[in-house]
């Protein structure tokens, strides 16, 4: 039998105080609906329908139409049940299990649904629901079961007795449902409740007044039932999906000095032996290789680290191929479409955009280096300094292998400097250097003997 899912995800939610939507919050740079798009995909469903409302469009933007997603619209927030509910339409054809999940809960594994949809199917189920026992049941659905055990109903927070307060076993938000059920028990649930909502727990309540099995699977790890209503849950989320990273990662043969100040997002790979030092971020479709030092204070963003790289201390790189043996820092820039070939060295203060750099090449200290290719075994004196910009376009700037750029030189693009060549330091370079020349750029140096410089204090008298 089919498979179809719906998402919920047209709140505002009110209660991040924020004018973005709700499941736009990301978690590692990544919406947190996201995380629940990359779930539903390993559900391999027939269909999924995500319900939007508000924000829809910043949502359909985000999440691109792509993959099979249908988007159906809640023009008004009427509650859980009334999200659903605008599902009907699209799903009218099918006929199955619906699994019904919420854009806010990130963290709920495709496994623990997989066993849910298992179960339902086995028990021949009317509705299963993801239940979790936690030691702070604040805010959740409470399930309630009666004398048998078996699930009779599901109250929210603000209609709890005080009793029904204390029990510490809650509503995922995460259903499995019979479809054709579905639809007859969300036209008979009503919004007598404190929120005046259609809530769509309810259907529990229907489908064991009919007498129906409903099931409730006990989530193992309670973690994974984490729904995001403000920033605090937000960060424990953030929290826990970088401990399971940094677990991971460790235990595969990745040293991380300190794991609580270690943010790696879920998409990067590390290879053994890479050593990563605190407070140092990685983000996106990293790869890092083996035997790396990288930080402290590191930032690398959609980046690739080949074997035994070094990144030393504050350094920032974003959308960058980087490859063995090189070594980069401290306090270095590297910017996107940058390339630096094996063996190289990029020093402290030196920013270096759209650029090869290439093999055993040395740019070690403070220098700007934008639209160049450089060749292999090329070294590059302190304060160099690229041109490439004349106030409308961008020129490119050739260094062949060898060359000999003296300090302080300034490269006025477009500009070629040929093999073996050599600048003077503190030369400005305007015309193309040919190979194995010395082209220096700079003023004489001028000398004037016997020059007295004025006694100290002179010149207020005079
Ligand atoms: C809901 C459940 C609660 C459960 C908890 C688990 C209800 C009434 N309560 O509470 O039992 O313990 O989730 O996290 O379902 N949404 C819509 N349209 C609406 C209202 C909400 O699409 O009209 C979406 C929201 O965007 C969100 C999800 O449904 O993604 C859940 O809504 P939310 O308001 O966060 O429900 P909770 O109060 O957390
Ligand atoms: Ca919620």
């Amino acid at each position: 039998m089919g498979l179809a899912v719906i998402v919920l995800a047209a709140g505002m939610g009110r209660r991040m105080n924020s004018r973005i939507p709700k499941v736009l919050h990301p978690i590692f740079k990544r919406p947190m609906l996201a995380y629940v798009m990359d779930t539903v995909k390993k559900l391999l469903p027939e269909r999924t329908v995500v319900v939007v409302g508000y924000g829809a469009e910043a949502i359909k933007g985000a999440m691109g139409f792509s993959e099979g997603i249908e988007y159906v619209f809640q023009p008004e927030q009427l509650g859980t049940g009334n999200a659903v509910l605008c599902a009907k339409e699209v799903l009218r054809d099918f006929s199955g299990e619906i699994v019904i999940l919420s854009g806010d809960s990130p963290l709920i594994d495709a496994k623990t649904i997989g066993g849910l949809v298992d179960a339902h199917r086995k028990a021949g189920a009317c509705v299963s629901v993801i239940t979790a026992v936690v030691e702070e049941p604040y805010g959740y659905g409470r399930i309630l079961r009666g004398s048998s055990g078996k699930i009779v109903g599901i109250v929210e927070e603000r209609d709890a007795t005080l009793e029904e307060k204390n029990i510490k076993e809650i509503n995922s938000g995460v259903y499995c449902v019979d479809s054709e059920f579905l639809w007859e028990a969300l036209e008979q649930i009503g919004s007598d409740n404190k929120q005046g909502e259609y809530y769509l727990p309810d259907i529990v309540k229907v489908a064991s007044g009919l007498g129906k099995l409903v099931l409730g699977v006990v989530a193992e790890d309670a973690c994974e039932v984490l729904g995001i209503n403000n920033r605090l849950e937000l960060a424990r989320a953030e929290r826990i999906i970088r401990n399971r990273v940094n677990r991971e990662l460790m235990l595969s043969g990745v040293t991380l000095i300190d794991p609580e100040v270690t943010y790696i997002s879920p998409e990067v790979i590390i290879e053994a032996d890479t050593v990563v030092y605190p407070n140092t971020f990685i983000y996106g479709r990293t790869r890092i290789g083996s035997g790396c030092k990288i930080g402290p204070f590191a930032w690398i963003e959609d980046s690739f680290l080949g074997n035994g790289v070094t990144i030393g201390f504050s350094c920032y790189i974003v959308q960058a191929r980087i490859e063995d043996e090189v070594t980069i820092g401290p306090f270095a820039h590297i910017r996107p479409q940058t390339e630096i070939m094996s063996g190289a060295k990029i020093g402290n203060f030196v920013e270096i955009k759209k650029s090869t750099i290439g093999r055993k090449s040395k740019v070690p200290h403070l220098s700007y280096i934008g639209d160049a290719c450089v060749g292999s075994e090329v070294n590059i004196g302190a304060g160099t300094i690229t041109c490439n910009y004349d106030g409308f376009d961008k020129h490119k700037t050739t260094i062949d292998d060898h060359a000999f750029i003296g300090s302080d030189t300034m490269l006025v693009a477009p500009i070629k400097v040929g093999k073996g060549a050599t600048t003077g330091a503190g030369s400005t370079i305007t015309k193309d250097v040919p190979p194995g020349a010395l082209a220096i750029g700079r003023a004489r140096q001028v000398i004037i003997e016997g020059w007295k410089r004025r006694p100290r204090g002179k010149k207020e008298k005079d």
